[in-house]
């Protein structure tokens, strides 16, 4: 069944999730939420697809969490939803994702595009955090994702005071991977994301795994976690096919066992 608030297709090895709210700037319904979290964890189970691209529109990639969800809602409802377990289900896939990010990405939608692994800004891209304006603060990720990307003084005025920061700003504070024209986001992202899709599979997860082990473990932990991962892809057929590909000069076919 085709979602309401997305559009899916598939590039080869690459599957595509576009939010698609457009009347609402993409922002974050439930329903949205949940058809995004089952998108994703398809294309997660899918042995044909190799890495995921989250995008959104041309002038927005989302405005957030939808505000008209929550403006009534009390503390028991927001406990009671849990609306935050499905962001943790993002986090935890295990396919590459890159983030295509053309116009706002702000509140959840900022947040959203922090939960990707690579993120490619259009020149166009405004990041966000603007909570503060509507009297809360992030609550998916927002004040922790966005310090350990940009340092505490940046996210600080954009969390205390609602500051955006457009593409540029975004690549030297270390938000963004590369900036490139609004009119060539999405083709540069679907780029990236079909050379890294033609990597060995095993390895990609285990690399990305390692990577976000940094955020949450002491370097002594990290390294040890990243030399058990290192050392497990020595039983994967693609690490015989790699390095035999490497030493007879020829391309590796890689399979994924
Ligand atoms: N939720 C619900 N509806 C939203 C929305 C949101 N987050 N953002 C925009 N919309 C709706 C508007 O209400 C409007 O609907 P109507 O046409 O029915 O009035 C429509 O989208 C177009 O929006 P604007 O008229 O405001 O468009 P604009 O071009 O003037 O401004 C904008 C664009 C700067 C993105 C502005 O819409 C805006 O500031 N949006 C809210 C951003 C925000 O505060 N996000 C944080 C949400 S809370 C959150 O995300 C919590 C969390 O951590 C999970």
């Amino acid at each position: 069944m085709q979602p309401n608030h997305l559009i899916l297709r598939r590039e080869g090895a690459v599957g595509v999730v576009q939010l698609h709210r457009p009347d609402a700037m993409n922002a974050l319904s439930l329903e949205l939420m949940i058809e995004l979290v089952d998108a994703l964890e398809a294309y997660d189970r899918d042995g044909d697809i190799r890495c995921i691209v989250v995008t959104g529109g041309p002038k927005v990639f989302a405005a957030g969490a939808d505000i008209r969800d929550m403006a009534e809602a009390t503390v028991a409802e927001m406990v009671r939803r849990n609306q935050f377990a499905r962001w943790e289900r993002i986090r935890n896939i295990s396919k590459p994702v890159v983030a295509a990010v053309c116009g706002y990405a702000l509140g959840g939608g900022c947040e959203l595009a922090m939960l990707a692994d690579i993120i490619v800004a259009s020149e166009t891209a405004q990041f966000g955090q603007p909570e503060i304006n509507i009297g809360v603060m992030p609550g998916a990720g927002g004040t922790q994702r966005l310090t350990r990307a940009v340092g505490k003084s940046l996210a600080m005025e954009m969390v205390l005071n609602g500051r955006f920061i457009g593409a540029r700003e975004a690549l030297s504070a270390g938000l963004v991977s590369r900036v490139v024209a609004a009119e060539t986001c999405l083709t540069e992202a679907m780029r990236i994301a079909e050379e890294i899709s033609r990597r060995a599979p095993v390895a990609l997860r285990l690399a990305k795994q390692a990577v976000l082990a940094a955020y949450d473990t002491t370097l002594s932990a990290g390294l040890l976690h990243e030399r058990a991962l290192f050392y497990s892809l020595f039983a994967t057929e693609d690490q015989k096919e790699g390095m035999a590909a490497f030493i007879g000069k020829r391309k590796a076919k890689y399979e994924g066992k």
